[in-house]
C-alpha cells in the first residue's frame, strides 16, 4: 500500500498570532531531528495562515485551513474564499462539526466545498461524526452513512482519491472521552465498504481515514495500529509542540505499511 499517514493539527481558535508562530517554531526544532514517513499539517486560524506558511517554506511541515466559505468570491462578511487562501494552504478542514453545529452546514454543503478545494487543488479533509445523543439513540450509522454517501456521490473516483475522511465522533471532541479501537474500525470499515460499493475495493483501500477526538500520545497507537485509521485529526493536543511532536511519532511508529 503506498499511502502516508496523516497527523493533521488542528489550532481551532486557541492561540494568538505571536504563540501561533512560537508553536510552529518549536514544533519546527523538532521535526528538523527526524525524519518520519508522516504527512504532517497544522491549520492555524486565518489571520496567520501567511506568516505560518512562510516559516513552513523548506520544511516537512504543511499548512492546512479549517474552513472555508463555499463561494469563491462576493459580499459575504466575515467570510474567506478558497483564492484567498490557496497560495498558502496545502489542506482545509471541511464540515467539522463545531462548523456544521455554528454555520448550518449541510452534508451538501459539506459536499460542495470540498468540490471547489479540489478544483483548486487543495486536499479536503471532510469530518463526519455523531452526536452523543445519536450515539444513545443507536443511530450512529445511520448519522454517518448519511454524511458518507452524500460525501461520495459527489465526487468522481480521482476526487475522492484526493480527498481525507476524518472520523471525529462529537462527542469525543475535547472531553477526554474517546471510542474503544473496535468502534472506529467498524466505522473505518463502513466507509470504506461504501467507497467499495460505489467504486471498487481498491479506491476504498486507498482512500486516508483518520480519527479524531480526544488524541493524545498515549492514546494515538490504538487508532492506528488497533483501528486501521490512517492518522489523526488533533485539536487540544496540537498546540503543545511536544505533544504533538510525540504524537506524529507515535502514528509513526504504529502504522503499517
Ligand atoms: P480534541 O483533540 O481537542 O478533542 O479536538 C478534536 C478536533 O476537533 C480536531 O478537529
Amino acid at each position: 500500500m503506498d499511502k502516508r499517514p496523516v497527523v493533521v493539527g488542528n489550532w481551532k481558535m486557541e492561540l494568538s498570532h505571536k504563540s501561533a508562530l512560537e508553536v510552529f517554531s518549536a514544533l519546527e526544532k523538532m521535526m528538523k531531528e527526524k525524519e518520519f514517513e508522516v504527512d504532517v499539517a497544522v491549520c492555524p486560524s486565518f489571520p496567520a495562515l501567511h506568516a505560518i506558511a512562510d516559516l513552513a517554506k523548506h520544511t516537512s511541515l504543511t499548512i492546512g485551513a479549517q474552513n472555508i466559505h463555499e463561494e469563491d468570491r462576493g459580499a459575504y462578511t466575515g467570510s474567506v474564499s478558497v483564492s484567498q487562501i490557496k497560495d498558502f494552504v496545502s489542506w482545509c478542514i471541511v464540515g467539522h462539526s463545531e462548523v456544521r453545529q455554528r454555520e448550518h452546514d449541510s452534508d451538501e454543503m459539506v459536499a460542495m466545498k470540498t468540490r471547489l478545494l479540489l478544483t483548486h487543488g487543495i486536499t479536503p479533509i471532510v469530518c463526519i461524526g455523531e452526536t452523543q445523543e445519536q450515539r444513545f439513540d443507536e443511530q450512529t450509522t445511520r448519522v454517518l452513512l448519511q454524511q458518507i454517501d452524500s460525501l461520495i456521490s459527489a465526487l468522481d473516483r480521482v476526487s475522492l482519491l484526493k480527498t481525507v475522511i476524518a472520523y471525529e465522533p462529537i462527542w469525543a471532541i475535547g472531553t477526554g472521552e474517546m471510542p474503544d479501537s473496535n468502534e472506529v474500525y467498524e466505522v473505518m470499515l463502513l466507509i470504506r465498504k461504501r467507497i467499495s460499493q460505489k467504486f471498487d475495493g481498491d479506491l476504498a483501500d486507498r482512500v486516508r481515514l483518520l480519527y479524531g477526538g480526544s488524541v493524545k500520545s498515549d492514546n494515538v497507537g490504538q487508532y492506528i495500529a488497533g483501528a486501521g485509521a490512517d492518522g489523526v485529526l488533533v485539536g487540544g493536543a496540537s498546540i503543545h509542540p511536544r505533544d504533538f511532536f510525540e504524537i506524529i511519532s507515535n502514528v509513526s511508529k504504529h502504522y503499517a505499511r
